[in-house]
């Protein structure tokens, strides 16, 4: 009968590309999730699969722009410090400065700074790591796209003085067999090796609640992903800040050892100072333009103000235009709005009673393959 409950979802195509098809899987993880939770099936078997799933199809075709595609880069022999090679860190390139963050926010951050640069002196030389080995320093921003997730963390490792080690979930997960754990393992080696602040973007798959009856295919290759992060925080004597857009059912082991701070979308008096600040001194603005009115323009982030910004600029200057009046900004918002992929819109929730049908229909339906199946 088991073979009757094994439910195959074939995932995302091959066609969307990274970081978006790892939003999708988080969210499949998530669905999933549910529908074990409510349904009550626990003999139930569930691969959720993309192309990766097949080996075979990956080692045959070499898709553009996916981290690890090329064949060079397949080497599971590579000892962990070869690994780590290919992750460096950078110098960070903004400070709070440039951060616009209500109060509260900035004063969390500020915590977490003083967190971070305590933890030697208290941990260490006063020796509380005998009552806490594992100190909570690693930081999970989580907020939708454009609210200010990595500029805060450049920003934090410019107040601690040291170089920031970006990588992306995207760059971590391989496709090859066994290697995303290693990745892993070098990105925290890298880290440390460069005494860098470990910024992990894209994290939503990473700390997401782990699938507990998964068969082969990629999603087991995240869990083993989430075991080898586990482990590696354990071990690491660094700060690590990872940053998520939507995880909605985080795994249990990583509450308890990340610290949660949230993003908000920036309210008017936020959205006018990131106007302000964006809006650079050199820029030939037009007498018509009211910061005033352009901080009205609500559900809006950082990111949508300053590429509305650029784009009216560009437009301005493609026809030749001496100055960027509010028009052609009022414009560039509505097309950047229009233009955004609402990944992050809250999914529908359903009611108690659509749950419950909802459950009952599933039910009905695996007894009625179980039946057809036996018959
Ligand atoms: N809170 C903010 N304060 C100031 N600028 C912001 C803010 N949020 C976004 N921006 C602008 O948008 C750009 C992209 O933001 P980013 O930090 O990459 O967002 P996220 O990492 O949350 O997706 C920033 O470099 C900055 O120009
Ligand atoms: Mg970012």
């Amino acid at each position: 009968m088991n073979a009757s409950r094994d439910i195959r979802i074939q995932g995302i195509p091959d066609t969307v590309p990274e970081p978006t098809a790892a939003v999708c899987r988080s969210r499949l993880l998530t669905a999933v999730n549910k529908l074990i939770d409510e349904t009550g099936l626990d003999n139930i078997r569930i691969t959720v699969g993309d192309a990766s799933s097949f080996s075979s199809f990956w080692e045959n075709i070499n898709l553009p722009g996916r981290g690890d595609s090329n064949q060079k880069n397949r080497d599971p022999e590579l000892s962990p410090e070869e690994r780590a090679k290919r992750y460096e860190a950078q110098q960070p390139i903004f400070t709070f400065k440039q951060l616009v963050i209500p109060e509260e926010v900035e004063e969390d951050l500020l915590l977490a700074v003083d967190l971070i640069r305590l933890e030697f002196k208290v941990f260490d030389e006063w020796g509380l790591r005998k009552i806490e080995p594992f100190p909570r320093t690693a930081l999970n921003f989580h907020g939708k796209p454009g609210t200010g997730k990595t500029l805060a963390a450049h920003a934090i490792a410019s107040k601690i003085n040291r170089p920031i080690l970006v990588a992306s979930y995207a760059q971590i997960e391989s496709m090859y067999h066994g290697e995303g754990p290693k990745n892993v393992e070098a990105i925290f080696l890298a880290a440390e090796r460069d005494n860098a602040l470990l910024f992990i973007d894209e994290a939503d798959s990473l700390l997401s609640k782990r699938l507990t009856n998964v068969t082969q295919g990629s999603e087991q290759a995240i869990n083993s992903m989430r075991s080898q992060l586990l482990i590696c925080l354990e071990q690491f004597r660094g700060v690590v800040i990872f940053s998520t857009n939507l995880v909605e059912n985080y795994d249990k082991a990583f509450e308890t050892r990340v610290r949660n701070i949230n993003f908000p979308m920036p309210d008017e008096t936020c959205r006018r100072e990131i106007w302000k600040r964006h809006l650079v001194e050199e820029l030939p603005i037009a007498e018509d333009v009211s910061i005033e009115k352009l901080a009205q323009i609500e559900d809006v982030c950082g990111r949508d103000i300053k590429n509305a910004i650029i784009d009216a600029s560009m437009r301005a200057a493609r026809q030749d235009k001496e100055e960027i009046g509010i028009s052609e900004f009022l414009d560039s918002v509505d097309r950047i709005k229009k233009a955004r992929i609402n990944v992050t819109s809250e999914p529908m929730q359903l009611t108690p009673k659509e749950k419950e049908e909802v459950a009952e229909k599933v039910k009905a339906a695996i007894a009625k393959k179980e039946q057809e199946t036996t018959s």
